[in-house]
């Protein structure tokens, strides 16, 4: 299949407000430019719903750049859940939690092996381990970062004063931005069902390939997604969306069979390797970009 390069470049994560506490895997903070360029592209829609969202960048930065009115955050794991739910609704006791607490390697295994009492330690329990695992992965087998940043240990990564500026931005937003912890794909076809013009939906499944090799696995503890159905639930709806996915003959074969558009951004992995990743629109939104196979 002959995919365009999308015109707009991937942005080193440096160059957009990090407005998440959490370092995501697979987090989309490199896409910001794509999705403020789409969420422009057409009449402002209401409400922005992300029924995969992780480390709720794209809500979060649609919400703070006024481009939507509203967002609603949709994630299945519990911890990620728990997270949001303490930001949104108890933010200044989650700020507290983060103030009073001295981040050691022994502070962090007491943390991380004692059941949570309530949503605010839940949630705080996710963000510390969050920033403490290697590569941010909370799902089982994930180990404790060892060298960290600069060779400065688990705390490499534990800014606490940043941490709490952008929980304070997040509950100032937080009347605009409703979360729901339930399965993704059932809220796609309810909302769906129902007139959804002045809607915008950011897709961003875990991904595992055919076979279940990719990173999606490893990454998340829920990564079991119907690709084919997701598409299918998209196709037979007329909602405006953007998804974004690893390329793989899988997926191409899915956007053709579909008649959905597709650009290719190149983007730096961790290891410097450069990745392809597609972005799917229903209509040509990303237009002047070269053609590769
Ligand atoms: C690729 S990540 C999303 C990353 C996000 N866009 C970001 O920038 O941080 C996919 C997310 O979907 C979640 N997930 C997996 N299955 C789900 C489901 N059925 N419903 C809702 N969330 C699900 C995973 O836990 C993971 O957080």
């Amino acid at each position: 299949m002959v995919i365009t390069i999308s015109p707009i470049p991937a942005v080193n994560v440096a160059a957009v407000p990090q407005r998440s506490p959490l370092r995501y895997p697979g987090g989309k903070t490199w896409l910001i430019p794509h999705i403020r360029f789409w969420l422009r592209s057409t009449k402002r829609p209401r409400l922005l719903v992300e029924p995969f969202a992780g480390g709720g960048i794209v809500s979060l930065t649609a919400v703070m750049e006024n481009l939507v009115d509203e967002s609603l955050m949709v994630e299945l794991d519990k911890d990620v859940a728990a997270l949001w739910k303490a930001a949104l609704n108890y933010g200044p006791e989650l700020v507290a939690r983060i103030s009073s607490f001295t981040l050691t390697r022994e502070s962090v295994v007491q943390l991380s092996c004692k059941r949570p009492a309530d949503v605010v330690e839940h949630g705080f329990r996710t963000l510390v381990l969050n920033r403490t695992r290697r590569g941010g992965v909370l799902a089982q087998g994930a180990s404790f970062t060892r060298k960290g940043e600069n060779g400065a240990g688990i705390a490499s990564r534990w800014y606490p004063n940043t941490l709490i500026r952008r929980l304070r931005a997040i509950a100032e937003c937080a009347p605009r931005i409703s979360f729901c912890e339930t399965d993704g794909m059932q809220i796609l076809v309810s909302l769906l069902a129902k007139p959804h013009d002045d809607v915008a939906l950011f897709v961003d499944p875990p991904y595992t390939g055919k076979g279940g090799k990719r990173a999606g696995k490893r990454l998340y503890a829920h990564n079991d997604i119907d690709h084919a159905r997701l598409f299918s639930i998209l196709a037979e709806s007329n909602a405006n969306f953007l998804m974004t996915y690893d390329r793989s003959l899988e997926i191409e074969s899915l956007i053709e069979s579909h008649k959905f558009h597709a650009v290719q951004v190149l983007m730096k992995s961790g290891h410097h390797a450069r990745l392809p990743e597609l972005v799917i629109t229903r209509y040509p939104c990303f237009s002047k970009g070269i053609a590769v196979a």
